[in-house]
């Protein structure tokens, strides 16, 4: 096939991106987002601050406008991300503990009622757990407040407000098997034995110098598939240029077609013009739109 999405679907995954609202007036963002990519993952138009900056008012414009989008062209959409410590409105850290249960749960079931039927899969907690070896929670409002069964408690809510969508998390330096995603396995791990509803976990993949893909990275995804529930590749960019990143695209490209319940992979960003890596060349098409040599990599590997 000639474009990324038709030979993912030949081997029967996506290929997404991160989309902006605010680009797809761009006419060459919009044709190469339209020509080469089967889904889409609003960057930042799903995030707390984003659809509900005041309690219980909520402003899906920007979000809707990236669904419709795809919805039209036939793409698939990605829920990124429904509870984060990050782009989080000030009204919410400044809850109490029962006022902020309340608040997630009804923050959680909104957003996800509105897409009801729409979004494939939904980042429902995203990088609760810290850096480095000690395998603990990230400290946050849910973290703080709530302690360790926000979790939990988030995948639930989740579950009810929409039974068809694939509960997923999502995190970071966690491809590899370390600290942190040993302690993220074995959350799933008693979610899948306790029956909490988990469907999928999300690896973003963002690699580097200082984070390159790691030599473990198709056994780690793995042993995650092998708890019984699906990964994907969610938020893949990789710094660098030429034949070395294209290298590594194909790394990642090749360890997710090993893992049978690698589902899809999404790159984020559609051009290195617009990648939340400023100044850096992370993605397939460079900043003219052009193919780079990582995504001849990764349409071959495909
Ligand atoms: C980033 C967006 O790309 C930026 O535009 C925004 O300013 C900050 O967030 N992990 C995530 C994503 O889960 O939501 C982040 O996206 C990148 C890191």
């Amino acid at each position: 096939a000639g474009t990324l999405g038709a030979a993912a679907a030949e081997k029967g995954r996506y290929f997404g991106a991160a989309v902006a609202a605010n680009h797809l007036g761009e006419a060459a963002y919009a044709t190469t987002l339209d020509t080469e990519f089967n889904s889409a993952t609003p960057e930042n138009e799903m995030k707390w601050d984003a659809v509900e900056s005041t309690r219980n008012s909520f402003t899906f414009g920007a979000a809707d406008q990236i669904v419709g989008h795809a919805q039209g062209k036939g793409m698939k959409v990605r829920g990124h991300t429904l509870v984060w410590h990050s782009q989080l409105p000030g009204w919410v850290s400044g809850l109490g503990a029962s006022d902020l249960r309340a608040a997630m749960n009804n923050h959680i079931t909104q957003v996800m009622l509105h897409y009801k039927g729409k979004i494939h899969s939904w980042d429902v907690v995203n990088e609760a757990f810290q850096d480095g070896g000690s395998g603990a929670r990230r400290s946050s409002p849910f973290q703080d407040k709530l302690g360790n069964g926000f979790i939990e408690e988030a995948f639930r809510t989740a579950r009810a407000a929409d039974p068809a969508a694939k509960l997923c998390y999502n995190d970071y330096n966690t491809d590899g098997a370390n600290a942190k995603s040993n302690a993220v396995y074995a959350m799933v791990k008693d979610f899948k034995a306790r029956g909490v509803p988990i469907d999928c976990v999300g690896f973003q993949s963002h690699f580097n110098s200082a984070s390159p893909v790691p030599g473990d990275y198709r056994a780690n995804l793995q042993r995650f598939a092998d708890l019984g529930v699906d990964v994907q590749i969610t938020e893949l960019d990789i710094e660098g240029s030429g034949s070395s990143q294209a290298a590594s695209y194909t790394t990642v490209v090749n360890a997710c077609l090993d893992v049978s319940r690698c589902t899809g992979i999404t790159v984020w960003g559609v051009t290195d013009k617009y990648s939340w890596r400023s100044g850096g060349t992370p993605l397939l098409f460079d900043g003219n739109y052009a193919k780079k040599p990582a995504y001849t990599a990764v349409l071959t590997a495909l």
